[in-house]
């Protein structure tokens, strides 16, 4: 069985082979929401006048602070300021090849991945390659939400369901918060199988390819060898990473039980990560209003 249903690149098994996990509809990109929410296939940005093969950050206006990529890997020179660069591909508009270096999110999966039965923590998501670190993996993509249909639909989730939604705030330069909210729970892709570990070997990163809506693309933050792949929920693990900022946990009452961590590895926090700030009761200060 194919999970992706011919969609991505390659096949995406399951195993047990004779098990299928909870029907969802699969989308290898963003949607918009019926109910509300920016249009991710909107196209925002002009492309780059470059004619080269590929293009270099010293020529392109799609690369303003260095090249994003080397070697098809995620390159992280500049990223030790305060805030992180943020990471135009090259898109429909640019004038450059299908082949250009700026280009590596949006050539979908190059690696093969499966969705398994976990012990303790449902289905899961591994590699059947070898992934170098650097390399993309795969996107987190799922229906794009404004921030009060995120906390509905996070307020109509009960203590024992599933948590797809993931709230991702990028703190711009200017001092402006962007925030994005992706629910998977019914169209999305592989990337809703990840599970969250306290020590990851997937980074996850906002790339902007054609429009404002940032993909959600994971990368190998280490050489990763057949096995269970999985990122922080909370996106602290990459100090590199100020852009990506959660709430700082705060228990707002029983709702909120947190659950336990089943990653197993030795610094596990016991218990998975939450944003808050979704379990907004019918309270909305301090919250964005229609921010998206
Ligand atoms: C995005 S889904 C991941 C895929 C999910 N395991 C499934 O079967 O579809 C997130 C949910 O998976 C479970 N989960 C993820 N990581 C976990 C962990 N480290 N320990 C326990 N449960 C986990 C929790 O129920 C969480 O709400
Ligand atoms: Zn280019
Ligand atoms: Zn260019
Ligand atoms: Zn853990």
């Amino acid at each position: 069985m194919d999970v992706s249903r011919g969609l991505e690149n390659l096949p995406v098994t399951v195993w047990p082979r004779l098990e299928e996990p909870p029907g969802f509809q699969y989308s290898p990109d963003h949607v918009a929401a019926a109910e509300c929410g920016p249009d991710p296939s909107e196209i925002s940005f002009q492309g780059c006048s470059c004619q080269s093969a590929s293009c270099l950050a010293s020529m392109c206006s799609c690369l303003p602070y260095a090249e994003n990529y080397k070697n098809s890997c995620i390159n992280y020179e500049g990223n030790e300021l305060e805030y992180s660069k943020p990471i135009f591909e090259c898109n429909v508009m640019c004038q450059c090849g299908e082949s250009c270096q700026n280009r590596v999110v949006q050539r979908g999966l190059q690696f093969r991945l499966e969705v398994f039965k976990t012990a303790k923590k449902g289905w899961g998501l591994r590699t059947l390659d070898f992934i170098p670190k650097g390399r993309f993996v795969c996107e987190y993509a799922g229906e794009i939400l404004n921030f009060r249909e995120a906390c509905r639909r996070v307020q109509l989730q009960s203590a024992n369901d599933s948590n797809y939604i993931i709230a991702i705030r990028e703190h711009l330069c200017d001092g402006q918060i962007m925030e994005t909210f992706v629910d998977p729970t019914h169209t999305g892709n592989v990337g809703r199988f990840l599970n969250h570990s306290c020590e990851p070997n997937l980074i996850m990163v906002p790339v902007r390819i054609d429009s404002m809506v940032p993909k959600l693309a994971l990368f190998a933050d280490r050489d990763i060898c057949a096995e269970e792949l999985s990122y922080d929920y909370s996106g602290r693990h990459r100090n590199s990473f100020p852009a990506l900022q959660r709430e700082q946990e705060k228990p707002q009452g029983e709702k909120l039980k947190k659950k336990p961590c089943y990653c197993g590895a030795k610094l596990c926090t016991g218990f998975l990560p939450y944003d808050g700030s979704l379990f907004c009761e019918q309270e909305t200060t301090g919250c964005p209003k229609e921010t998206l």
